[in-house]
This record gives C-alpha cells, structure tokens and sequence, in this order.
C-alpha cells in the first residue's frame, strides 16, 4: 500500500516536471499546430524516483560490514511477521494453524539462549537444520547472508528481557 501511493506520487512528480518542460518553449513562440499523425514516439514516461532501498544492500560486502536492525526489520515484517508477528511474539495471522506455533521472539528467556550462529542457521537452512520443524522455512533463497544478519539482529531487538551480546 504504501509503496504503492509512494509510486503513484512519483508519477505525479514527473508529470509535473515533464508540463513544466513543456511549458518553457510555449512562452516565447505560439505553438506550432500539431502534425495530423505525429510519428514521434511518445517518449516513456521517466520511471519513478529511485527510492533509497535499505533493503538491497549492494552485493559487495565490505568487511567491516555490520549487522543492522533496521534494515533487518523490513525483511522481518516481509518474511517472518505473518507468522511470528510484527513483534515476534507469535502473534503472526498464520501463527493459530501452525503445530507446533512459531517461536517467540519476544521471549528473551528462551531466546537469548540461541546463539547467532543458530538463529542464522535456521533462517538460512530452516528448521530441519537444527532439529525443528519444517514449517520454519529455509530463507536462505530469499535472503542474502548479510540481510540474515541483519534479521538476526533485529530478532535480537525483539527479546524481553533484553539479548546482551557476550562481551
Ligand atoms: C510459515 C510460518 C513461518 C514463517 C513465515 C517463518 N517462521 Fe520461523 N518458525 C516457524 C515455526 C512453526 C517455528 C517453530 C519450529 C519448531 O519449534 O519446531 C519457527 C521457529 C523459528 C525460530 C526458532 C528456532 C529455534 O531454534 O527455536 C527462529 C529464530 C525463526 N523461526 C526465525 C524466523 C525468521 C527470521 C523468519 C523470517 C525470515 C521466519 N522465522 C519465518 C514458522 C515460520
């Protein structure tokens, strides 16, 4: 939804810019009649605005790259909140038909005790790959390495009490 109006008023913006452009030539000389058939192509409309996607971080990744919540809680709300919830607390709208019912992520007592290396296992696997259900799905098609880390890490924000990393 909201990417869509957000298109939509891109659209908006550059047929605004195109009239302008229009309007430049239109002040100095009276407009010249418009030809029967016009063979001139109409031009394409320019595509929208790039918006910034923190979503697609470029595929190089430099090595100091750090794992990011925020961008990890978009892939989250994509791919995860229909089960796990918005919050992670299992409150996802498919979370009811599922057996066994998918983790809570806002549940740091239980949470905090999965290291990150198997939270990004059984994201990038699934969960036969740590001996859980198949119903977790394995994401690693639709998510990089580096956004698993960030997904991990906004699972890590979920947690209540809180995830201390060790120091
Ligand atoms: C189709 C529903 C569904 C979706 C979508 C889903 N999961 Fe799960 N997930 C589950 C279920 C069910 C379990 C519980 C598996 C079990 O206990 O055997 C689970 C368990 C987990 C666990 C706990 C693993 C453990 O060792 O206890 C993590 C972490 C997890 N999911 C992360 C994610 C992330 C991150 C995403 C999005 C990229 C995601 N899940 C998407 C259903 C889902």
């Amino acid at each position: 939804m909201r990417d869509l109006s957000r298109r939509w008023k891109g659209v908006g913006l550059a047929l605004a810019a195109a009239a302008l452009a229009c309007g430049e030539d239109g002040g100095s000389q009276p407009a010249p009649p418009a030809p029967a058939a016009s063979p001139a192509p109409a031009a394409k409309p320019a595509p929208p605005p790039a918006e910034p996607t923190p979503s697609q971080p470029a595929r190089a990744v430099p090595a100091a790259y750090a794992a990011d919540a925020g961008r990890g809680a978009e892939h989250y709300a994509t791919f995860c909140a229909s089960c796990h919830g918005p919050r992670g607390c299992g409150e996802g709208p498919m979370a009811g038909a599922l057996d066994p019912t998918p983790a809570k992520h806002c549940d740091g007592t239980y949470m905090n005790a999965l290291s990150d290396a198997h939270l990004f296992e059984v994201i990038k696997e699934g969960g036969p790959a740590v001996g859980k259900s198949p119903l977790m799905a394995a994401w690693g098609g639709s998510l990089s390495d580096e956004q698993i880390h960030d997904v991990v890490a906004f699972v890590r924000s979920l947690a209540d009490p809180p995830y201390e990393p060790d120091r």
